[in-house]
């Protein structure tokens, strides 16, 4: 059977590239890494010498060169046929090539200038003295320099060690910037050079952000305390960053074609090059292995020198294996709820209220009053512009035929389309409101929007309680009805963290030994700042203004972990990026405000560490985490050496060549000293069913302390720790410790796997440092 499926995606490829290849011979981007060191002394510079190459394998005088690197990686970008690649890395000096992938925003907002299909949110924390000296680089769609967020009132002079600058542009002169906003630049290079030159009324050529995202995505690192903050009402109170006092450095790579890998590799060389402290990317795509990954690439080289690098974890929930950038020297950050949200209940005409969350600013609708309510979706009548039925269900535009849908509330199944745009297309249409419902794909995750007419969203229950109401009515000739009740801001909500639905999963897809997420912070109803040139929905037709809006993804809960590793990095200068994620991993909590275990909002289920991995951020315990797992680069090509990476393709990653022989002996990728523990076992037949990790603790809390470990083994399994006890005589000391797993043989059908997970937690009576260990049985197809 297998060769079956092959085939047909065989054809399919061969049938739609074959009339591309009669015609011009199709050119993409290709990102060139080269022997930096092995430059001839005739050309002056590196570029001299990339073009040399270049004009050597092409006949073409058009070889324009994108961007060249040289400090996480050496080489350059260009656009090159599949036969050009060939001949280049045919060249002596040519290490590797890789195509360019186009990256998404981790948002589930923000498509109409983007052409996106996610979203996203953020919040709000206290001042510190901490942060005023480091430096944020933030990767994504650029910064709206006015906003209170990023004033620099009663700050420092700029860091002495900047090395980075404000490049004017289209209207963002370089004095846009200021001792908040100390760099900013953008690249667009790769961007233009695959999709055209960017179009300048829609778009800004410099650094000011045209979406919103960016200047979201800042604020949260590392806005400044504004009072009074809030969106159209909701979400009153004083907004402020996770770092407020430290300064921002703006990398723009993301424009209305998505984000390009071959301007981000140059955004993460500048910032590196600049001197940040941290990088924030709430960007991501598909997962390849490492040495075909640009931000994996890209952040290892950050990582070398010393840069902190978070990242979401995409918004690709509640399915497992959706986690996204998870190469282990990255801080992979997936979202949470907080303890507030925005109730708007629907009540229908027979008395039955379904609640649902929304944060509808504008003027609502007539209290007491009950509206006529239709489903877009009910056949016949959905059908503007050729609609279907199914299309109509989802409030595309055009779909929807003003003379059924004219002053009556309109439910519009969510997917697709943006919410935004839904909500644009049943105003449009005549619509008074609209309810926004989940389908079973969506479960019970809902996004609060401020959309453009009065909206509400419910979930995939409440949802066909609606759809039906609607659908009885239709049979007995009676006219459903129903409104919208908008309840503003509720706090204290119970109970929180609760896991996001659109939260992406683990497990890790390319290293299943290292659990991926790493943590989850703040990422559902987020407060931040937004740009004059959006309004707070995101779509066109929005003409609305907000010093600030709130989004919802994983692309707000990253900046939450960025603008804390600034914090603890400032407290603790001498710490390593590891050092710094694993004070965050090994003080995470995994019990929500009721004292429960962390609940899915997917499915209202307790959650596990494929969805939290250590569990939501604690900022004040990670200040003071008695002990570090640390790692080096060192530790990295071992890790990458005991996960078959060739030595070619770790040296793209890394820039080193790499002697795998001494980490073959040291055992398997697994022993990499990471904050948290997974084993997979596959289950051939009568396998013995154990292993070991090695780990290695720094004492980075009291000279003198004794900790001893408490294990919690995974149900069914044996785990033993040797020694059970680590007495530490000084700050700085590095002790060693084996843990074994064994477990029984377990019968599981062919394809299944079990999941069991449980922990080891070191304490000295004042701190707890816990690691959770993670067990995985597969048992393979065959
Ligand atoms: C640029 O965008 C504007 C606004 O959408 C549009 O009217 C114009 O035609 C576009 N220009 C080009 C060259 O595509
Ligand atoms: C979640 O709970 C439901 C019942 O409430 C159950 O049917 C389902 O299997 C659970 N899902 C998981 C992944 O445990
Ligand atoms: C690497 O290859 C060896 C030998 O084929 C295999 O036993 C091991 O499981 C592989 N490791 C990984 C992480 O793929």
């Amino acid at each position: 059977m297998a060769p079956f499926p092959y085939l047909i995606i065989l054809l399919f490829f061969y049938t739609t590239t074959l009339p591309l290849s009669t015609s011009t011979p199709q050119k993409q981007t290709f990102i060139i890494q080269v022997q930096h060191n092995s430059k001839p002394s005739i050309f002056p510079t590196h570029k001299n010498w990339y073009e040399s190459s270049l004009s050597s394998i092409t006949k073409t005088t058009s070889n324009n060169i994108i961007h060249t690197y040289d400090t996480v990686f050496h080489g350059f970008s260009t656009k090159l046929t599949q036969l050009e690649a060939q001949n280049l890395q045919k060249l002596s000096h040519v290490i590797t090539i890789i195509p360019e992938q186009i990256r998404t925003l981790h948002t589930t907002r923000s498509p109409e200038f983007l052409g996106l299909k996610t979203a996203a949110k953020t919040g709000l924390l206290h001042e510190t003295d901490f942060g005023s000296d480091l430096v944020i680089g933030v990767i994504d769609t650029g910064i709206w320099p006015e906003r209170q967020s990023f004033n620099d009132r009663e700050l420092g002079p700029v860091p002495a060690k900047w090395k980075g600058s404000c490049v004017a542009g289209k209207d963002f002169p370089a004095t846009a910037c200021n001792r908040k906003i100390i760099g900013a630049k953008y690249f667009s290079g790769g961007y233009e050079a695959t999709s055209g030159k960017m179009n300048e009324t829609t778009e800004f050529r410099s650094a000011r952000d045209s979406d919103g995202h960016g200047t979201h995505t800042a604020s949260i690192a590392a806005g400044r305390y504004v009072s009074p903050a809030s969106t159209l009402g909701y979400a009153k109170g004083v907004a402020a960053g996770m770092a407020p006092k430290a300064r921002l450095a703006v990398y723009k790579v993301c424009w209305t074609g998505g984000c390009f890998d071959s301007d981000i590799l140059a955004a993460f060389d500048a910032a590196v090059a600049d001197g940040v402290d941290v990088v924030s990317l709430s960007v991501g795509g598909v997962v390849v292995p490492y040495h075909l990954d640009v931000i994996a690439i890209g952040a290892f080289g950050a990582s070398d020198a010393g840069v902190f690098v978070s990242a979401s974890a995409g918004n690709g929930g509640p399915g497992e294996l959706t986690v996204t950038n998870v190469a282990p020297w990255v801080a992979t950050v997936g979202a949470g709820t907080i303890d507030r949200d925005f109730p708007a209940d629907v009540k229908l005409g027979n008395g039955k209220i379904i609640s649902g969350v929304s944060i509808y600013g504008g003027p609502s609708l007539t209290p007491g009053r009950m509206y006529p309510v239709v489903y877009a979706g009910s056949g016949e009548h959905g059908g503007g512009e050729g609609g279907d039925g199914y299309s109509s269900s989802l409030c595309l535009a055009g779909s929807l035929d003003p003379k059924f849908v004219k002053g009556k509330i309109v439910v519009c199944d969510r997917g697709i389309n943006s919410r935004g745009d839904k909500g644009e297309v049943v105003k449009k249409a005549g619509g008074i409101g609209m309810i926004l419902a989940n389908g079973v794909f969506d479960g019970e995750g809902l996004v609060a929007d401020s959309h453009v007419l009065p909206a509400t969203a419910v979930g995939a229950i409440g949802g066909d309680v609606i759809r039906s109401y609607i659908a009885d009515g239709a049979k007995s000739r009676s006219l459903p009805t129903a409104t919208i009740v908008f309840k503003g801001t509720r706090l204290g909500v119970r109970p929180a963290p609760v896991v996001a639905s659109f939260s992406a999963r683990g497990p890790n897809p390319e290293s299943p030994e290292i659990l991926k997420p790493d943590v989850i912070a703040p990422g559902l109803n987020i407060l931040a700042a937004w740009p004059d040139r959006v309004g707070p929905s995101g779509s066109a037709s929005d003409h609305r203004r907000t010093e600030f809006n709130i989004l919802s993804g994983t692309s707000m809960a990253c900046p939450h972990v960025s603008g804390l590793a600034a914090l603890l990095k400032a407290a603790h200068p001498d710490w390593s990026p590891a050092a710094i994620k694993s004070a965050l991993m090994t003080t995470a909590y995994t019990v929500d405000n009721k004292g429960d275990r962390m609940l899915d909002e997917s499915n209202g289920n307790v959650s596990s560490v494929f969805d939290y991995g250590a569990g939501h951020v604690h900022p004040e315990k990670a200040l003071d985490p008695g002990l570090v797992y640390d790692i080096s680069v060192y530790d990295y090509v071992d890790f990458l050496c005991n996960s078959n990476y060739t030595t070619t393709n770790i040296k793209v990653i890394t820039r080193k060549i790499a002697d795998c022989s001494n980490a073959k002996k040291a055992g398997h990728s697994g022993n990499l000293n990471y904050p948290t523990l997974s084993a997979v076992f596959q289950q051939y037949g009568k396998h013995k069913m154990s292993t070991h990790f090695i780990r290695t603790v720094t004492n980075v809390g009291d000279p003198k302390s004794v900790y001893k470990v408490t294990i919690n083994p995974p149900e069914g399994m044996v785990v033993t720790v040797k020694p059970d006890m680590l007495p530490f005589r000084r700050v700085g000391q590095k002790l060693n410790f084996l843990v074994r797993v064994q477990t029984r043989e377990v019968k599981l059908s062919p394809g299944s796997s079990l999941v069991k997970s449980g922990s080891i937690v070191w304490s000295d009576g004042k701190h707890i440092v816990t690691s959770p260990l993670v067990v995985t049985m597969q048992q393979p197809l065959d």
